[in-house]
């Protein structure tokens, strides 16, 4: 299929209507978008936004929580110090992201957050992954996952920085999938005469990415079996925790979670609970107040664990997943476009849709998880917003009573 015949096939040929102005090179570059880019998800969004969330069959899922990972944390470390020393275990970091919540020109991994000296982002979870190599004894491989808008800018931060004295030699970038955005009727937005609108398809698409680039067949080699893929902005939490890897692989499950325990009912985590039988997260705003409400025998809320983006996957069984289909995600967004007269406009009210998968859908399909709390104090600090809740001030003043000097 020609690229006009895929815009006709899916009623986009607006798209096409500055290719005379286009150089060659331009109009191929063009021409690449158009047939790389996901057209389907966008007739997706009709159907999601006519369709209305289904939460009945909810019911909690037991975590494994702090007073038992303390009485069985040798046991634990040992099985998870084992398994790293065995080559099974991988990190993956989500950097794909756009941090508009920052409002930092940048990939956020390079934001700067210290307050006598430089520390970076990136900073944070790269230590931690040093000192568990540390205690291995060994090193383990990252994969860094990356978009088209903030690739190039993200390895040659990392270049320069030497990669935090994390080796060179360990680390695989890769750039995960665009989707289209579109306006409110379903037309696909111009950025540029030659340039759709594409923005990064959320952090759910990793795995789909990995395979894309034929990275788990590399990890496979090596004998990864897990992923622990998490999110870059969290500064405090720990990756490849010896414990946590433990616990998860002697669980028998194919997926562990890190949780925190919610502070209010209707706190901004994602609650991990079972719908139908399987492992399933319910983002805050689509758990009712009724059952964000509910309360236990011991008085404790019913759905208390909330999900930090910091999760264990087993390799195998993402395999197997791999072509289904996760569901959509759809945010109404201001996107910059162009206008009818050619003219890039920068809308300040929501002009369109984007479309996102979330790595909170991946926990379903890997049908057994297990919930793995761990003290909100010590593990929990992500910079989302410049200031106020989740911010660059609350993550300081976490990580210094951490006795982090920063
Ligand atoms: P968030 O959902 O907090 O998004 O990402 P964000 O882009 O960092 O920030 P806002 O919402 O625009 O302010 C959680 C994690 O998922 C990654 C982010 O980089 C972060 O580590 N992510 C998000 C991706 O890797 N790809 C995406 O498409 C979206």
């Amino acid at each position: 299929m020609t690229a006009r015949e895929k815009c006709q096939k899916y009623g986009q040929e607006h798209l096409l209507q500055y290719e005379n102005e286009l150089s060659p090179a331009e109009k191929e570059e063009l021409y690449r978008q158009i047939l790389e880019a996901d057209f389907d998800l966008v007739g997706e969004i009709k159907k999601k936004e006519e369709s209305t969330p289904d939460f009945s069959g909810l019911t909690p899922l037991g975590a494994l929580e702090v007073p038992e990972i303390r009485e069985r944390e040798e046991e634990f470390r040992k099985a998870g110090i084992e398994a790293i020393r065995q080559g099974k275990i991988a990190a993956l970091l989500l950097g794909g992201g756009q941090g508009t919540r920052l409002g930092f020109d940048g990939p956020k991994g390079t934001f700067d957050f210290g307050v006598t000296h430089p520390y970076y982002i990136f900073q944070a979870p790269i230590e931690t992954m040093l000192r568990v190599g540390e205690d291995a004894g060994c090193a383990f491989p990252l994969c860094i996952m990356t978009s088209d808008k903030n690739d190039e800018a993200t390895r040659a931060f990392l270049k320069e920085k030497n990669y935090f004295g994390f080796p060179e030699e360990k680390i695989t970038f890769f750039r995960q999938a665009m989707a289209p955005s579109c306006d409110f009727n379903g037309k696909i937005y111009l950025e540029g005469k030659g340039q759709l609108s594409l923005s990064p398809n959320g952090n759910g698409g990793w795995f789909k990415s990995l395979v894309h680039h034929g990275l788990d067949k590399k990890l496979a080699q090596m004998g990864v079996e897990w992923i622990n893929v998490f999110a870059v902005d969290n500064v405090l939490q720990k990756i490849c925790d010896p414990v946590f890897v433990g616990a998860t692989v002697l669980s028998g499950t194919n997926c562990g979670a890190k949780v925190i325990r919610k502070n209010a009912p209707k706190e901004k985590v994602g609650a991990l609970c079972l719908k139908d039988g399987l492992p399933t997260i319910v983002e805050y705003y689509e758990l009712s107040d009724e059952l964000a409400n509910l309360r236990d025998e011991s008085g404790e809320l019913t759905y208390r664990f909330g999900v930090i983006l910091n999760y264990l996957f087993k390799v195998s069984r993402m395999q197997e997943v791999v072509n289904g289909k996760l569901p959509l995600h759809i945010v109404k967004k201001k996107i910059p476009h162009l206008d009818e007269n050619g003219e890039l406009v920068k809308p300040t009210e929501d002009n369109g849709f984007k479309v996102e998968y979330l790595a909170t859908d991946n926990v379903r399909d890997m049908l057994s998880c297990i919930p793995f709390e761990v003290v909100r104090e010590q593990e929990f600090a992500p910079i989302k917003n410049p200031e106020g809740i989740d911010s660059v001030v609350s993550a300081r003043e976490l990580m210094q009573k951490n006795g982090f000097v920063l």
